[in-house]
């Protein structure tokens, strides 16, 4: 398996300090940036110049996880910030294959992200556009979420339909080091926590452990 990646999400940072709080992840391999609209998801969080911000802060690249139902005109905002990764929600895109084109044309891997109810079969013709599943394991919207079980099997079916193409596979939410292992063993090789990692004592030590769970 690939090494993992451990991607920290600020969505559980305590914004009044954000940048003490990016120092205090240095060792993550990339940033995990939750950007909401309100619309798509409840809740609303940051956007580009927030996600800049944080690229002034600590030189790690970003993990772009688009929760919006515009993905189309928000990933225009986001290609100038070159991030490492730029995540749609398949249930947002109409012409999902030419708006993955879109991203990797620019330069930067894309991702397709799947609420929990969303079936994996839809990605079965865009396979060889992507660079990244991301396989929801809570409702999107909200930090601090329960991991939601039956999520397991998904994650073992993404697996398995990635066979032995290059792609990443994400989860995101209710993810520490308590169900990481399990999780690890159904196949996901790149892991986003957010209230695991910064309410941790020392969060370096922490990714340290997550990393670590292989
Ligand atoms: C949820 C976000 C997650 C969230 C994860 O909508 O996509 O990235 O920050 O937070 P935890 O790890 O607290 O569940
Ligand atoms: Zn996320």
């Amino acid at each position: 398996m690939d090494k993992l990646l451990i991607c920290p999400s600020i969505l559980a940072a305590d914004f009044r300090h954000l940048g003490d709080e990016l120092r205090r992840v240095a060792n993550a391999d990339y940033i995990h940036v939750d950007v909401m609209d309100g619309h798509f998801v409840p809740n609303l969080s940051f956007g580009p110049m927030i996600a800049k911000a944080v690229q002034e802060v600590v030189d790690i690249p970003l993990d772009v996880h688009l929760m919006v139902t515009n993905p189309d005109d928000c990933i225009e905002r986001f290609i100038p910030l070159r991030p490492g990764f730029i995540t749609i929600h398949y249930e947002t895109c109409t012409h999902l294959q030419r708006t993955l084109v879109r991203i990797r044309e620019a330069g930067i891997k894309a991702g397709v992200a799947l609420n929990p109810h969303t079936p994996l079969a839809g990605l079965e013709y865009v396979l060889d556009d992507l660079d990244l599943i991301l396989v929801m394991t809570v409702n999107p919207g909200y930090g601090g979420q329960e991991f939601i079980p039956s999520m397991d099997q998904k994650i073992k079916a993404a697996r398995h339909l990635i066979g032995q193409r290059p792609i990443r596979l994400q989860v995101d939410g209710g993810i520490s080091l308590e169900n990481l292992h399990h999780i690890v063993a159904c196949g996901a090789d790149t892991i986003v926590a957010g209230s695991a990692v910064f309410q941790a004592q020392d969060p370096m030590v922490y990714i340290d452990k997550m990393r670590a769970a292989q």
